[in-house]
């Protein structure tokens, strides 16, 4: 074991910085717990202020990403930069140059994986994504190691602290969700561009990650079904809110004979729900095993402090030799794996809650429980609410539950309901999600 394990970070942003400081801090107490010290010999960042903000001295400071790259006593390079262009480059180098890497860029991996692990295998060398999925919370290790007696059936994930925090803040503190947004921003949980939270495509990278490691498979992201929160309205919330419902945004991955379903969307659990009492930043995944049963891994999915943990974990496990030995020998990742097949979304049977604006007169209701009734459709519950402050004149909210159904048949019932003369809007659904049976493989 060496004494000093020398790190060059690539991008000192609010995660970098947050790496800065915990070592800086922590860096004795961490010598003292594993026997060696973690330098950070250099940062590399357009702008020589983020890590002078932080008290990197001058002279480990620098704009040009060669001097890490071809530095030969650096062993290690975080990538902090994010995106998938400049960072793969970045990333790619550091290994051909004979470095490990450490990244939370679920981005890269979920999209380029495959390639930046060969490229690893090929240099002898590792990659550790602990950062990449869950923030802080120790995620990748647990379904790696500590579940590896285990066929994983499915996993629940509360993934994106941005939309956890937006749809808690809307629905604990009745905030906008421009607000809860521009909150959720301010403390540095969202991605640069804040598109990627809401419209659900971080959470689908983590879901890809994620997947791929659980299933042993060479997971295409194209192939997740992908819904945000962009679009959610509070009269839905409140709603579900009635019925007894919690909102959060999913990503959901779950195997069967048939295949992998991988999908991301909003969707109501039940307030006794293992997932539902996370709420703000905190993420909550739920991984169940055929011998475990379920598992659920609960804590700080974003920010500063919280990400900066988990990269300095993997530094770690680099430096005592754990994390190369575990990338040589365990066949989990993309590259070593094939691609799976895949159920269509339109194949699940699940349950939803839907909401028509409807024209207030008799008959309607009639037509209505038609469509659902033509194509095979149970009804749990249907309630015709008083009409909202901000509805045409005659027209009334209608919401209905339905009982399991496929998809598809949903799908066909909602078309046949948007084309009927007394429905005014498109119908909102939103799927519900009740707890995955803990041994259902
Ligand atoms: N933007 C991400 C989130 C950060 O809100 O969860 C952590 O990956």
């Amino acid at each position: 074991m060496a004494d000093v394990l020398k790190i060059g970070l690539i991008g000192c942003g609010t995660v970098g910085q947050g790496v800065v400081e915990l070592l800086r801090i922590e860096g004795d107490e961490i010598a003292r717990k594993v026997g060696l010290r973690l330098d950070l010999a250099r940062v590399a960042d357009r702008d020589r202020g983020q890590p002078a903000k932080v008290g990197v001295p001058a002279d480990r400071i620098t704009t040009n990403v060669r001097d890490i790259l071809e530095d030969p006593s650096i062993s290690v390079v975080i990538e902090l930069v994010g995106g998938t262009t400049i960072a793969k480059e970045f990333v790619l180098q550091a290994l051909r140059a004979g470095k490990h890497v450490v990244t939370a860029n679920k981005a890269l991996l979920a999209k380029h994986g495959r390639e930046i692990y060969r490229t690893a295998r090929e240099a002898g060398r590792c990659v550790a994504f602990e950062a990449s999925c869950g923030g802080g919370i120790p995620l990748i290790l647990p379904i790696r190691e500590g579940l590896v007696a285990n066929r994983i059936s499915a996993i629940y994930g509360i993934l994106n602290g941005t939309c956890n925090y937006i749809l808690s803040e809307m629905d604990e503190k009745g905030k906008s969700y421009a607000q809860a947004l521009s909150e959720a921003q301010e403390a540095g949980y969202a991605e640069l561009d804040p598109t990627l939270d809401v419209n659900g495509t971080d959470t689908a990278h983590k879901l890809a990650v994620l997947a791929s490691l659980a299933f042993m498979a060479d997971v295409e992201f194209d192939r997740i079904h992908i819904e945000g929160i962009e679009s959610l309205e509070a009269q839905d919330l409140a709603a579900g809110r009635e019925l007894g419902y919690v909102c959060k945004l999913l990503g959901i991955a779950g195997r069967t004979e048939a295949g992998l379903s991988l999908r991301v969307h909003p969707a109501f659990v039940s307030r006794s729900h293992p997932l539902a009492g996370s709420s703000g930043s905190f993420n909550a995944i739920s991984v169940y095993g055929n011998w475990v049963g379920h598992t659920l891994y609960y804590g700080r999915g974003a920010g500063q402090k919280p990400t900066a943990s988990a990269v300095v974990a993997d530094l770690v496990g680099i430096a005592v030799g754990n994390t190369a030995r575990a990338f040589e020998r365990f066949r989990t990742l993309n590259d070593v794996n094939a691609e799976p097949v895949y159920v269509p979304i339109d194949d699940l049977h699940l349950r939803y809650y839907v909401r028509l604006m409807v024209a207030d007169r008799a008959g309607v209701m009639a037509q209505i429980t038609r469509c659902f009734g033509d194509l095979g459709i149970g009804l749990r519950a249907i309630t015709q609410h008083e009409p909202t402050d901000d509805a045409p004149d005659g027209t009334v909210p209608v919401v209905v539950l339905t009982h399991k159904t496929r998809e598809g048949e949903m799908k066909r019932a909602l078309a046949a309901i948007a084309a009927l003369d007394a429905v005014r809007a498109a119908p909102v659904t939103i799927r519900l999600v009740e707890e995955h049976e803990e041994y259902s493989s």
